[in-house]
């Protein structure tokens, strides 16, 4: 029977627990700092995704966590394996399968419009590290429609909570950013809406690196291989997830900012200073009980997330112009500053040149390690032990000054300038018998795994 995905997060959420991939916590938990760090925590153990079903303040509220924090639980979504997930992931990409238009959904259950909205009562929005100023919605999906086009797509952009019908959004990547340069050219509003707890295609595909001009929607509906159900939206005109937990919906106008306050951010310094567009809330939606959905930045669910969708990205690009290139890692914790890139084996000036091409493909990216094929990139101790005994600093290190680099790299020079690094850890291979990994046969590790399997969960 071929596979239907999620239709929604409960859904998913059943699955993973029907694979031991949810927990749930009784005990009660305080949104303020002890939810974000057991998150933390679980996702550097590769541990499952938690159901809190008992938050601190927010009477009956539940909380759940660490969905995507592990690529298991992706290749889930997608009805995959890990082994097949990128691979999986670039045909689904490429596929399109429109929305369909619904009359009613779940997430109307509850309809609060303005002057009744409540942000800050309503949502058990989180305080995420020691020293956050306010809450943030962290995977929210915000969609707009282009003011010149129409086209209504949709990106994963943090949110503050400023009041009870307030917020700022962080519009720095396309297409939605695009969307609210060519509304402030127009001097009009923005009309937004915001998905909080959206099925796992939606989830996935508003971080999807895709050309201008498509609805990711479509994309959505190509990763679950069923179409997203859509329902219009109560105060502004777009098409919202009918089965989303939560929608706050509003209207930008073209020329108000306002500060962020401070915010622990993916890339694990504060981020001081920034000032972002300011929405105007004017309903909230949610199903009769609702579940929140709660990411943990600088996490492994952020790893996974630009692992799955920058480095599929850069993989995809590289392979065309050197197909040589065989799978690439971002390393975890370096919010895709990192790449781990295994190569086929190849003349070391071409994969010189495909390191320099993959250090350009985007300012997030500052670090490429090139390993052989016998390296897993995934592994950091076996990206480790290739630094240790196949590279040589004076012969195989590459460093290109004065690039475009992250504005957020604290180290980085004015406006982000930086100095990128290749490293390339591959042997030489007419001395292969001197840099032979040691192992045992394949024969024994099966037998080993099993065993392993009966005695131990780690
Ligand atoms: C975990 C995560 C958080 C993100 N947060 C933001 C954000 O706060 N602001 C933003 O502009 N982009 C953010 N992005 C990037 C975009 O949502 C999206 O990945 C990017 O726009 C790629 O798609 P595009 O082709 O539409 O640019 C985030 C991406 C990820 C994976």
């Amino acid at each position: 029977m071929a596979w239907t995905g999620y239709e929604n997060l409960n859904s998913f959420m059943e699955g993973l627990k029907k694979s031991d991939e949810l927990v749930e916590i009784d005990k009660e938990m305080d949104p303020g700092l002890e939810i974000a760090h057991l998150l933390k925590a679980l996702g550097d153990r590769g541990g499952p995704a938690v159901l809190f079903n008992n938050v601190r303040g927010f009477l009956g509220a539940k909380m759940v966590g660490n969905i995507m924090g592990h690529r298991r639980r992706i290749a889930m979504a997608l009805g995959t394996d890990e082994l097949r997930l990128t691979d999986t992931f670039v045909e689904r990409v490429q596929q399109r399968i429109a929305p369909t238009e619904v009359d009613d959904g779940p997430v109307k259950d509850i309809v609060i419009k303005e002057p009744d909205v409540n942000l800050t009562k309503s949502l058990p929005a989180m305080i995420h590290h020691e020293k956050d100023a306010a809450p943030y919605l962290t995977c929210a999906v915000t969609f707009a429609r282009d003011p010149e086009t129409g086209l209504q797509s949709m990106g994963m952009h943090r949110i503050q909570i400023l009041s009870k019908n307030t917020m700022t959004i962080c519009l720095a990547s396309p297409p939605l950013a695009g969307f609210l340069a060519k509304a402030q050219k127009m001097d009009k509003d923005l009309e937004v809406a915001v998905a909080l707890g959206s099925d796992p295609g939606t989830m996935i595909a508003s971080v999807v690196w895709c050309p201008s001009g498509v609805d990711k929607l479509e994309i959505a509906g190509a990763l679950n291989q069923q179409s997203v159900k859509i329902i219009p939206a109560e105060t502004v005109h777009l098409r919202m997830p009918s089965q989303a937990q939560y929608i706050i919906e509003g209207v930008i106008h073209p020329n108000e900012l306002a500060g962020e306050k401070q915010f622990g951010d993916s890339s694990g310094i504060y981020v001081k200073d920034v000032v972002s567009p300011v929405i105007h809330v004017t309903s909230l939606s949610h199903r009769g009980s609702p579940i929140f959905q709660e990411l943990q930045t600088w996490s492994a669910e952020d790893d996974a997330l630009f692992d799955l969708s920058f480095g599929s990205k850069m993989l995809q690009d590289a392979k065309q112009i050197f197909p040589f290139v065989l799978d690439v890692c971002l390393a975890k914790g370096t919010c895709a500053a990192q790449a781990n890139v295994k190569f086929a084996p190849v003349a070391a000036a071409y994969r010189r040149a495909a390191i320099c091409y993959i250090l350009s493909t985007n300012p997030f990216i500052k670090s490429v390690i090139a390993v052989d094929e016998d390296i897993d990139p995934r592994n950091p101790s076996e990206v480790e032990w290739a630094l240790a005994t196949r590279f040589q600093a004076d012969r195989d290190l590459i460093l290109i000054p004065n690039l475009q680099g992250s504005i957020i790299d604290p180290s980085a020079g004015p406006s982000g300038i930086t100095c990128k690094m290749g490293i390339d850890a591959n042997y030489p291979k007419e001395k292969e018998a001197e840099f032979e990994k040691i192992d045992v046969p394949e024969d024994v590790k099966k037998r080993v795994s099993k065993i392993l399997e009966q005695h131990y969960k780690g």
